[in-house]
């Protein structure tokens, strides 16, 4: 454990822009610098460092934080690793706080794992560039593949000799433990102790900080009864549900470019960052987790899988598709010619034809298995209803409506099934999944109360599930109004109205809307923002307008509107990247959207008001029977006014009615 006052005065010492400067060029503006924001895509800086305070903050996609959180954040370091490294640069001693000795032996054991294994991809290392075996055997094997020596040494590449016990040798002289070696999987645990890693190349796997964690090795020369490739067991600090191969190497790329390539092999890896692609990782043979889908999220949203084009490899990755599509990520797919792997494709490609030929063949994972499950279906009906089933059921678990409704249009295209199809499929199962959430909600707040009610009608005590169902739509209605307002407030529509072409941002038109029926949101946190969306200067940058939100007084506000800009996509550029679709298009979809959206709230508003109105409707009548006859003709002066009032409500919710149906999105 690092001491506090280490802490303290690692964190007097950095500073920010130095920390900063050395991930991202700075320009100094006034007491700030600002220069490109390493989390996100942009070409106008948004990224702003005050050494002054000692903080960086990005008015684009709101990262902020210190010389501390900017490292855990840039190069995905825990506190501690953060801090040692900063101590490093400024040359701070760290003192430490005493461990219990379990803690010590376990932190040892694990810190004597990693530099044996450092010290044995060192070797494997040496192996390859001194011996001769190894400059004959394996280096001469890499260079005919393509690796370059650069490559070689980025991805820190070795040889393990052909002698059955030279690594056991150079262990023993060093004085490692024979049982760390065999927990490593570097010594057998037979008998004989020998090697394991023998006449192998051997591609070590790192870490997310670069550290060791096990190898792989394969074989120069196929051999019958031999695996291709030997990998390291796990152990207590190779956990392989958690590692991602070529991570170390690409991470950076990945958070600038904000996609990940996900490939099988280590190969592919190799070839595709040599070529220049080097935002790229392989979960190396194992299917992927769900905690290598997470430990990709850290850094993007974005997954693009590159497969050979054989049945075995697709079939393979439809199993892993639904698991990223749960984690919200955005998932696209690139098959490659037949015959061609990544790696191969790679060799053979220069580097801009290699990053055309992935943008242009990258299609949405979902539209694609629309595609080949619906030619496999051959015409028959039945399977063809089964594929249909299938969409539904994958189509589903997007959050993000707007990507949802590009999709369905994708989707049903490719299916050649009516929209209508999809989308009544898709809306059973997220009502069932609703109801069966709302169900166990209910059940567990339901239950402690009934065993102590018990005896008593458990009709009456029991709470009314339409009644919180109802309100949570409600809620969500608005704050999805917010959402679309937060995103896109600076969004151009173009409307015609008798003959006038007028043209208004999408905040605008929300407020306007609102506006224009007196609507104040029932939700006091929607409320808020339509308030302070109100009241802001239009004329800023709507990124800065977002800035605002984020520093907003209410931390309510802070974390909903972080929340809306992490979804997991961003309008103008998911459409843009992907078909080219004409921006005439995706003004109309936003305005649908947003009509829909509006109307839904206000909908809900006036019935809200109508029930209300009904009641006091009541309230009135039963008042004006038993009420005295000098005030009753008052009372029934109201109940004529609350009447005329319910009735222009009718009417309005009437016209919305005829609206919503107009503008149902699909
Ligand atoms: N793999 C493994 N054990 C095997 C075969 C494969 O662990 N017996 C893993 C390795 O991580 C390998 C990946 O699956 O990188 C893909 O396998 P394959 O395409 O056969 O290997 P490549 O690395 O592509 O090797 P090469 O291009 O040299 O054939
Ligand atoms: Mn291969």
């Amino acid at each position: 454990m690092i001491t506090p006052d280490t802490i303290q005065r690692v964190r007097d010492a950095a500073r920010i822009e130095e920390v900063v400067g050395d991930f991202v060029r700075l320009r100094r503006r006034g007491a700030n610098l600002i220069g490109l924001c390493p989390f996100h895509n942009e070409k106008s800086p948004s990224f702003s460092v005050s050494p002054a305070k000692g903080i960086f903050k990005c008015f684009g996609c709101g990262k902020a934080g210190d010389s501390l959180g900017f490292l855990m954040e840039v190069d995905q370091m825990t506190y501690p690793e953060a801090v040692r490294k900063l101590a490093e640069r400024y040359s701070i001693d760290i003192e430490e706080r005493q461990q219990s000795p379990e803690e010590q032996e376990q932190a040892q054991t694990k810190e004597t794992l990693f530099q044996i294994n450092e010290a044995i991809a060192n070797w494997f290392q040496t192996q390859l560039w001194e011996s001769e075996e190894g400059q004959i055997a394996a280096l001469s094997y890499f260079r005919e593949r393509g690796f370059t020596d650069d490559t070689i040494r980025a991805f820190r590449l070795g040889y393990a000799p052909k002698s059955w016990n030279s690594l056991g040798d150079y262990a023993k002289e060093k004085g490692y433990k024979e049982e760390y070696l065999q927990t490593l999987g570097l010594i057998s645990k037979s008998d004989r102790k020998t090697d394991v890693f023998r006449e192998r190349v051997m591609f070590p796997i790192l870490g997310t900080s670069g550290r060791v964690l096990g190898f792989g090795g394969r074989y120069l020369i196929k051999k019958e009864n031999s695996p291709k490739y030997i990998n390291s067991p796990e152990s207590e600090i190779y956990l392989k549900r958690e590692v991602l191969y070529g991570l170390f190497q690409g991470k950076q790329r990945i958070i600038k470019e904000d996609e990940c390539y996900l490939v099988e092999g280590y190969t592919d890896v190799i070839s595709l960052f040599q070529a220049g692609i080097q935002n790229v990782v392989s979960s190396s043979g194992t299917s992927l987790t769900s905690e290598q889908i997470r430990l990709i999220r850290r850094f993007t949203k974005k997954v693009t899988l590159l497969y050979d084009g054989d049945a075995a490899g697709i079939n393979a990755s439809f199993r892993g598709i639904d698991m990223l599509l749960e984690e919200g990520m955005e998932v696209r797919v690139v098959l490659f010619p037949d015959g061609d792997d990544p790696d191969s494709f790679a060799r053979k490609t220069d580097t801009e034809a290699l990053k055309t030929f992935l943008k242009n063949q990258a299609q949405n994972f979902l539209a694609f298995k629309a595609h080949i499950l619906m030619a496999e279906a051959n015409n028959d009906p039945l399977k063809k209803a089964e594929v249909l089933r299938q969409m539904a059921d994958s189509l589903a678990l997007i959050r993000d409506n707007f990507s949802r409704i590009t999709l369905i249009q994708d989707c049903s295209q490719r299916m050649e099934v009516p929209e209508e199809m999809l989308v009544s499929e898709i809306n059973r199962r997220i009502r069932k999944r609703v109801s069966e959430r709302n169900q166990a909600e209910h059940s567990q707040s339901a239950e402690p109360k009934e065993s102590a009610e018990a005896g008593d009608n458990p009709e009456l005590s029991l709470p009314e599930p339409a009644q919180s169902h109802k309100e949570i739509q409600r809620e969500t209605a608005q704050l999805d109004l917010i959402r679309l307002t937060v995103l896109y407030g600076d969004r151009l529509l173009h409307f015609s109205e008798n003959e006038q072409d007028f043209t208004i941002n999408a905040l605008t038109y929300v407020l306007d809307e609102l506006d224009k029926d007196n609507i104040q949101l029932p939700n006091p946190l929607a409320q808020a923002f339509i308030e302070t969306l109100d009241s802001l200067d239009q004329e800023e940058r709507w990124s800065e307008i977002q800035a605002v939100l984020i520093g907003h007084e209410k931390s309510e506000i802070q974390h909903k509107v972080l929340d809306f800009l992490q979804s997991p996509y961003h309008l103008s550029q998911y459409w843009e990247e992907r078909h080219n679709i004409l921006t005439e298009r995706e003004d109309t979809l936003l305005k649908k959207t947003l009509a829909h959206s509006i109307l839904s709230v206000k909908m809900n508003v006036l019935l809200d008001r109508s029930d209300a109105l009904r009641e006091n409707l009541k309230d009135l009548q039963i008042k004006q029977r038993e009420a005295e006859s000098n005030v009753q003709e008052e009372l029934q002066l109201k109940s004529i006014e609350t009447l005329a009032e319910l009735s222009k409500i009718q009417k309005l919710i009437q016209r919305f009615a005829t609206e919503l149906s107009r503008v149902i999105i699909r």
